[in-house]
């Protein structure tokens, strides 16, 4: 289906910086799991803002907490205390995994992802890294350097300082045990990689992680900025594992699509950072802090990880019947989902949006990936497979127009 014309799309592609590949489409509403653009025309929302939206569009419980906090007190830097952020890091920690009781507040991932450097340069007194090749921790100078694709670095040059991070491969036990030596600082992982191409780690993997980390007096981060709150199946994706890090860095889905971002820590670590060491103005505003809570009660009141851990089973079930010679795998945990195909995924995905009406992400040049709230219903995923086997067995890539999803460029 062609796209009407649109004049706000036109306006915003003017004076847009450019960096971003515009979609043609321009959504204006958003309830549970659709979306419906400035035609009416609706949408199953497989992107879910980049793994934001995981209680869904619009939920009520995060619209009226944001509501009352406008009407209350909007703005307040961390050094003036306040009744919301003290309710707020009482609830995240509640849901941490056991030891991780300290809490620094920021505004995204890659501020999360940059709080966790400075905390782990402090924390050991230590300045190597090890990291993860098909990793993606970030945009800033500092986590770029973490971010394993080098299209994402190359622009910058020398400016993206990352002479002292290895880039082992993901799952590569070997390669682990050469890395994490006793001048390490931290080990970054995603526990699932997902601009990567949606690639869970294997079990052995992230426990020898944490028994060489510990062996070695070096940090373990977990990256849950997109497993973390119920994605997986689990309020974090370590838990699927039995393990717990000594730092992690939350983000996305944690106040309901208000930003934030933090890095939850062990207090031996948060200890070492002298005062006045990072600090940030928007971090733990009142208006993020009761949209947070709000999340938090409605993801345990609604058990969205049980939830997500059922759908995504029944998703990828029905992913994996679909009958195409163009699918090589399909893989997940909970609703974080790939379609890997032996082609590239753009043209795919794009036909997916105009004729189909379903909104999917790419991760790799060959991966569909499926990001939708966690309130999805059955009817919608069963409506996205079906679209799914339509496309591939129907489509064909050389005739969908390339628009917003490019090959080889980033999606995040
Ligand atoms: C695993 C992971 N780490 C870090 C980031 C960066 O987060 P942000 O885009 O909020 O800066 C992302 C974003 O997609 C991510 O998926």
């Amino acid at each position: 289906m062609s796209q009407p014309s649109s004049k706000w799309l036109e306006t915003e592609k003017k004076y847009d910086s450019g960096v971003y590949h515009k979609h043609d489409v321009v959504i204006v509403r958003g309830q549970g799991a659709t979306l419906w653009d400035e035609h009416g025309r609706s949408y199953i929302d497989c992107v879910g803002g980049y793994g934001v939206a995981n209680i869904g569009h619009g939920h009520p419980d995060v619209v009226k907490a944001i509501k009352d906090q406008a009407d209350t007190l909007l703005v307040l830097p961390q050094s003036l205390p306040n009744d919301k952020r003290a309710e707020f890091l009482t609830e995240l920690v509640s849901v941490l995994p056991q030891g991780l009781e300290r809490v620094f507040l920021a505004n995204s991932g890659t501020e999360a992802m940059e709080a966790a450097k400075k905390f782990a340069l402090t924390g050991t007194g230590r300045h190597k890294f090890v990291a993860m090749k098909r990793g993606f921790s970030g945009r800033s100078l500092g986590a770029l350097a973490f971010t394993w694709e080098p299209k994402y670095r190359e622009p910058f040059g020398d400016a993206v300082d990352n002479k002292n991070v290895t880039h082992i491969s993901y799952n590569n036990l070997d390669e682990l045990r050469a890395a994490v030596t006793e001048d390490v600082a931290a080990v970054i992982i995603e526990v699932v990689q997902g601009e990567g191409g949606v690639r869970p780690a294997n079990r052995e993997f992230l426990q020898l992680a944490r028994e060489l980390t510990r062996e070695k007096g070096v940090l373990l981060i977990l990256d849950e900025i997109q497993t973390g709150f119920c994605r997986t199946g689990k309020m974090f994706a370590c838990e699927h594992y039995g393990i717990v890090p000594d730092g992690m860095t939350l983000a996305k889905a944690m106040a309901g699509g208000v930003p934030i971002g933090a890095f939850v820590m062990t207090k031996e670590v948060a200890d070492k950072m002298p005062a006045g060491g990072h600090g940030t103005t928007f971090g733990g505003n009142p208006l993020a802090m009761a949209a947070g809570i709000a999340t938090l009660r409605a993801m345990k009141r609604e058990n969205l990880a049980e939830q997500a851990r059922e759908k995504g089973e029944y998703f990828m079930s029905k992913l994996r019947a679909i009958q195409s010679s163009k699918i090589r795998e399909v893989r997940g945990l909970g609703l974080m989902i790939g379609v890997e195909l032996k082609e590239k995924s753009a043209p795919y995905i794009t036909a997916l949006e105009h004729d189909e009406g379903v909104l999917a992400l790419q991760a790799t040049p060959l991966v569909i990936r499926f990001l939708p709230p966690l309130t999805i219903s059955k009817e919608q995923i069963d409506q996205v497979v079906a679209s799914v086997e339509k496309v591939l067995n129907t489509v064909n890539p050389k005739e969908v127009p390339s628009t917003a999803v490019k090959e080889d460029k980033q999606t995040e």
